[in-house]
């Protein structure tokens, strides 16, 4: 067993984003921020993934503006967050200088810790995240996508933490999404990967939402795992991370040293009770998204994605369906050369293998998505794709084996998102949050500059 192993705390983005699609506002963990600032966390993770989307779209935040606050609050502790490679924090690719601008930002206005991943594991795509963190001077932990499939051993793992460690990734990172990965894999990952990598930091993040995280990470720790991700006990389980008081308690009881303070993160976790009650009390955070539910461990695929196709064939009253449609995804996955089942090739994948079965034959019609992925646009899967799909999609063409970056284009995203906000945008973070969601960004910037009109209205009114 480690003798010592950190934390990473999730509430802020993961948990928030698995439990309550992320509406959590900034009001309303501000005041805790300064104790979570004492609880001896390895890092908080607190930005990416869906928090800048959400701000913009649904909170009226400014994303930049809530990460500078968390900063000011939390001064002691390492802010971290989960970015998506070359595709930043959504799913089309940015040329080189936006992914270089978007670190050097997201560095000055806080985060010390980058957690770069691209959803096919194909690390051509999370280099120049890498090198622009490292030319920020900031921690970049390289994290691979895991999933099951016949070409995914132990052996490709450890050759893809190998590699990633070469790249000069400061600390690697497994990420479970459908919380799949269970105890004795956990087991024969950790120990292959240490006994690989030596003193480079290995991280584990899974979720609870299959039951088995617990004892997933349990046995991670047992193996010589670095760092956890948990998430405060009243907002973990079901979708999110599992407990951190929980884990704090049982590890350090088998004579495991977690660096955590008892109290604080105590206080932290009775803080945010009533929030989660205001949230389930107004409907943003459903309670079953808490509960357990194993039916991913049967199909091998994240809940997530059963939720997803058992919708679509609902839509299309074909519901009596949905047996055939799981049956078809090992077809559609080993066709596509097995892709890892997240956002968002789980839902190209489970779409896929909808049609094939409500067309009553396979790839009668091949959606757009999946198409551009055997033109090689989302980049090169893990093991080799359907040679006769691929002949019937290409013709005689070949698949793009190049990066975006090395494709032509007109003037820079930066001259662009200038010329369309004018004075709505205010500085290199607002073009910046343009770039990356320019319908969420300009609606935003509008209202801010309206509600700031009426502020100097009634001002001068009062005045008169
Ligand atoms: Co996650």
């Amino acid at each position: 067993m480690s003798k010592q192993v950190k934390f990473t705390e999730t509430i802020l983005r993961d948990a928030n984003q698995s439990l309550m699609a992320t509406r959590m506002r900034y009001e309303d963990f501000a005041d805790i921020l300064p104790t979570m600032d004492r609880a001896g966390y390895y890092s908080v993770e607190c930005w990416g993934g869906a928090t800048f989307d959400s701000c913009l779209r649904y909170l009226q935040e400014d994303p930049w503006e809530r990460l500078r606050k968390i900063r000011k609050s939390m001064p002691n502790t390492k802010l971290q967050m989960l970015m998506r490679g070359q595709n930043l924090l959504g799913y089309k690719h940015y040329h080189d200088d936006v992914v270089e601008k978007f670190v050097e930002l997201s560095a000055k206005n806080g985060i010390d810790v980058f957690r770069i991943f691209d959803a096919l594991n194909d690390f051509r795509n999370i280099e120049t995240a890498l090198k622009a963190v490292k030319a920020n001077g900031k921690t970049a932990s390289g994290c691979i996508s895991f999933t099951q499939s016949p070409v995914h051993t132990v052996e490709k793992y450890v050759q893809m933490c190998k590699e990633l460690k070469a790249m000069g990734f400061d600390t690697i990172c497994l990420k479970d999404m459908a919380g799949t990965m269970s105890p004795s894999e956990a087991e024969h990952l950790i120990k292959g990967i240490k006994d690989a990598l030596g003193d480079t930091p290995v991280v584990l993040h899974t979720h609870s939402t299959t039951g088995m995280a617990y004892m997933t990470v349990l046995k991670a720790v047992e193996s010589g795992v670095d760092v956890i991700d948990t998430a405060t006990s009243c907002f973990s389980g079901g979708t999110s991370q599992p407990a951190t008081e929980t884990l704090f308690y049982a590890l350090e009881q088998s004579g495991v040293k977690t660096g955590l303070n008892e109290d604080v993160i105590n206080e932290v976790n009775r803080f945010f009770k009533p929030i989660k009650q205001k949230y389930i009390e107004n409907g943003t955070l459903n309670p079953t998204s808490m509960a357990t539910d194993a039916e991913a461990l049967v199909y091998k695929v994240p809940g997530g994605m059963l939720s997803n196709m058992i919708a679509n064939l609902t839509d299309m009253h074909a519901l009596d369906k949905f047996e055939q449609a799981l049956a078809e995804i090992p077809a559609v996955r080993k066709d596509l050369g097995y892709p890892p089942l997240v956002t968002p090739l789980s839902q190209m994948v489970g779409n896929q293998a909808v049609t094939n079965v409500l067309l009553g034959e396979r790839y009668k019609q091949i959606s757009k998505e999946i198409q551009n992925y055997f033109k090689g646009e989302y980049g090169i899967a893990p093991a080799p794709v359907s040679e006769a799909l691929q002949k019937r999609i290409l013709g005689d063409g070949k698949p793009v084996d190049c990066r975006i970056e090395d494709s032509k284009r007109d003037g820079s995203d930066f001259t662009q998102a200038k010329a369309a906000l004018g004075d709505l945008a205010r500085s290199e973070e607002d073009l910046m949050s343009y770039i990356c969601f320019p319908n969420q960004a300009e609606a935003f910037f509008k209202a801010r500059k309206e509600k700031e009109e009426n502020v100097v209205r009634y001002t001068i009114t009062e005045v008169n």
